[in-house]
């Protein structure tokens, strides 16, 4: 492995490969400061130093040192009281009560084999170099270490600090941010992404302010109100054109990525934990752990840094055991009956599975013992005996029976008031003393910081998946918290709750997947309020939304697409009118909404499946025909305007083109407008089965493809059209030859 970090005599360190350099340096005065971060340099310990400036109206004199004032000096992990006014990456109390800290250079090392992070999931590390920094206050005994990952394949570098007490007092750690990245004055924008329940994913451009914007959640989950994604673009940036800098999270919780334009209108960009209602007592001798933060660099606009985030998270973030491994397509019983289910029915459902073409019945909510709707039983793990009288177990073995795979719903973190489970453990909410808790979906949460709660769970699911015939998972989660508190936590750490809650929901997960490697878990929370790269750690896939209507799922893919590979996503084919929206659609621009996503299936009553039995199959025998290219594919966001969607998918070994392109409204005698097709071989022929003509790589990149347009006349006499109509949707599929 050729080296990644290269370190001077003077204390300059560079971490780099052929996609991206960083560069950081020890200053005179101990501070680590930010040099560079952007495209591959040819000697990146030679980057110019930022001036200091000699005449200005800040404060100006660091802790005796004249002209040097931390307002305008790039950081790697900055603090607050010693003249940066700006949101510092930590912020503490001390045990004299103040929270002025000052972070010295004590330490460097490199290490080849990527330290795990205690307690949390974090990318894997193979193929890597890791540079720990460790800073000191030797005034309030407080150590940091900064944890820098760069891999030779990969454009993702990765970052967490540690927090060591050395001292013989307690510390309260208030902002304990994962990263710090502070950029160079320039002309920028910001990109975030924002939502709520069936409306995640939307994506927001704005140029970036003066003053601090940030994204965010208090409500323990990642949520889907931001998601922890944000990119810093040079303005103006496009698909294939702009610098552009992304930075997300590895963790599920309440979390903060904030962006500050200094007085200088330099950016800084923090990412981790949220400081909002946050504050870890850090005990003497005792050690507290950050998230891990992954920032990307693209040189070569939004395109490029998406393809860097998808080929890292597929490979580095996501199960290494469904590492492009074509998933199975389902039927989910959800939209078919959704409480009103039974075994029978469950077993019917399988017949038409099987009549389709699908791999899997996924059994969704409403099995357990006494759940007939949304107000009960949550907690009570066992199968209602009324509805499915033989129970999982012997279900699963009778689904399995008919040749298909069989998946369950699961929402573990919750109890309903009316449950067994409730009138047995009241305290094993998260509450606060003398106050009434609030429901959402008439549901409470979990106290999932204690170890007690934790083994019920584990023993719970254990009684289900040892039975050794369920192969899938969706695992679901209903509700933010509220009155976030625990009876098992002191006064003085009742703030430390959601961290702790987060820490356990992952230990959990740790035992079950170690326990169920094969077993397949999808993750969802209401849809995707909290789909993001901590979740994925532990689950291949996830359920991103529950708007299955195609337009309203397009906005959702194509947001997500910025930081997601489409292998961790699923998607099926739901009714129309769609529950969500009452938007009629053809089962055709169902489909191909989520064509290219790793999962696909149905969820659709019997009746509706007799109905569009032909076209049903169609599309599942398709899906199977796709599989093994829908996972390590490249994804491309070819087109968007306002009525029109085009998205271009490429096999992981270039064999095979897939482009989709959607239209809302239908127009007449609209302008030929054309796609243009990115990364395929330009000396390559390209074979479009539908019109059956050849077509060369660069033909389709340079010239670009024709898009069909609506029209009756050209239907008749057999030319490709577009369906007709709103909402509509049209395949090329071109093969190499
Ligand atoms: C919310 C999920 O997003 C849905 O797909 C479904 O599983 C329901 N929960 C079940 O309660």
């Amino acid at each position: 492995m050729p080296d990644l970090i290269q370190i001077s005599d003077d204390l300059t360190f560079a971490l780099s490969n052929a996609h991206f350099a960083y560069v950081f340096r020890v200053s005179q005065e101990g501070v680590l400061e930010h040099l560079h971060y952007g495209g591959p340099l040819s000697d990146p310990l030679g980057v110019p130093r930022h001036p200091r400036r000699m005449n200005r109206h800040v404060v100006p004199t660091f802790q005796g040192t004249p002209y040097y004032s931390l307002s305008d000096t790039p950081q790697e992990y900055s603090s607050f009281g010693t003249s940066d006014y700006r949101f510092p990456a930590f912020h503490g109390q001390n045990a004299d009560g103040n929270t002025v800290f000052s972070l010295l250079y004590e330490t460097h090392e490199i290490v080849e084999v990527k330290p795990p992070l205690h307690g949390l999931p974090s990318s894997r590390g193979d193929g890597s170099q890791t540079l720990i920094v460790t800073l000191h206050d030797r005034l309030h005994g407080l150590r940091v270490t900064l944890s820098y990952t760069v891999w030779a394949d990969y454009g993702v570098l990765a970052r967490s600090a540690t927090f060591e007490n050395l001292s013989d007092h307690d510390i309260d750690l208030r902002h304990v941010f994962s990263s710090a990245l502070d950029l160079p004055a320039d002309d920028y924008e910001i990109q975030h992404f924002h939502g709520t329940w069936s409306r995640e994913f939307n994506e927001e451009r704005i140029a970036l302010p003066q003053g601090r914007f940030v994204a965010d959640s208090a409500r323990g989950t990642s949520s889907s109100a931001h998601n922890p994604y944000v990119a810093i673009l040079q303005a103006g940036a496009t698909e294939s054109f702009g610098r552009c800098y992304g930075t997300t999270l590895v963790y599920s919780g309440n979390f903060a990525i904030s962006v500050e334009k200094g007085e200088f209108d330099d950016v800084r960009v923090l990412a981790g934990l949220n400081p909002f209602n946050f504050n870890w007592r850090l005990k003497p001798g005792k050690i507290f752990t950050t998230p891990e933060a992954l920032h990307t660099f693209s040189g070569r606009g939004l395109g490029a840094l998406s393809h860097h985030w998808h080929d890292f998270i597929r490979d580095r973030v996501s199960p290494e055991r469904f590492r492009h491994v074509p998933r199975p397509t389902y039927l989910n019983t959800w939209e078919a009956a959704y409480f009103d289910i039974d075994e029978d029915k469950v077993l019917s459902l399988a017949e038409t599975a099987k009549q389709i073409g699908v791999d899997m019945v996924v059994l969704d909510d409403g099995w357990f013992d006494g759940r007939q709707d949304d107000t009960s039983s949550l907690g009570d793990w066992g199968a209602d005996p009324v509805r499915f009288p033989s129970g999982i177990p012997a279900l699963a073995a009778k689904v399995k029976a008919k040749g298909l795979k069989f998946g369950i719903w699961v929402e573990p973190e919750m109890v309903n008031p009316q449950s067994q489970l409730y009138a047995q453990h009241p305290d094993w909410i998260l509450h606060v003393p003398d106050r009434v808790p609030s429901l959402g979906r008439n549901q409470l949460t979990l106290d999932l910081s204690r170890a007690d709660v934790q083994d019920y769970l584990f023993d719970s699911l254990n009684a289900i998946l040892s039975c050794g015939d369920v192969d899938y998972v969706k695992w679901d989660m209903n509700r933010t918290m509220t009155e976030v508190g625990s009876a098992a936590l002191p006064r003085k750490r009742q703030q430390e709750t959601p961290h702790r809650y987060m820490l356990g929901l992952y230990a959990l997960l740790d035992r079950l997947v170690a326990s169920y490697p094969e077993v397949l878990f999808e993750n969802c929370a209401s849809g995707g309020n909290r789909f993001d790269l901590g979740m994925l750690s532990y689950m291949p896939q996830g359920w991103i939304s529950d708007m299955c209507d195609p337009i309203g799922r397009l906005a959702i893919i194509g947001g997500a697409s910025h930081l997601f590979p489409l292998d961790v996503m699923a998607a099926y084919i739901g009714p129309s009118p769609n529950h969500q929206n009452g938007r009629v659609s053809s089962v055709r621009t169902r489909f191909l909404a989520g064509a290219f996503c790793a999962a696909r299936g149905v969820s659709l009553g019997q009746a509706d499946i007799a109905a569009h039995q032909r076209e049903l199959s169609d599309w599942m025998r398709f899906a199977q025909d796709t599989k093994a290219d829908m996972v390590g594919g490249r994804f491309d966001r070819v087109k968007k305007t306002e009525n029109e969607v085009a998205w271009q998918y490429s096999s992981r070994d270039g064999q095979t083109i897939y482009l989709t392109y959607f239209h809302s409204l239908s127009g007449p005698n609209m302008p030929a407008r054309r796609v243009y097709y990115v990364g395929l071989e330009p000396t390559a022929a390209y074979h479009h089965a539908d019109s059956k003509v050849i077509y060369r790589g660069d033909a389709l990149m340079q010239s670009g493809l024709p898009l069909p347009r609506v029209s009756a006349r050209e239907v008749a006499s057999g030319v490709q059209c577009m369906p007709e109509g709103d909402f509509s949707a049209y395949l090329f599929v071109l093969r190499r030859i």
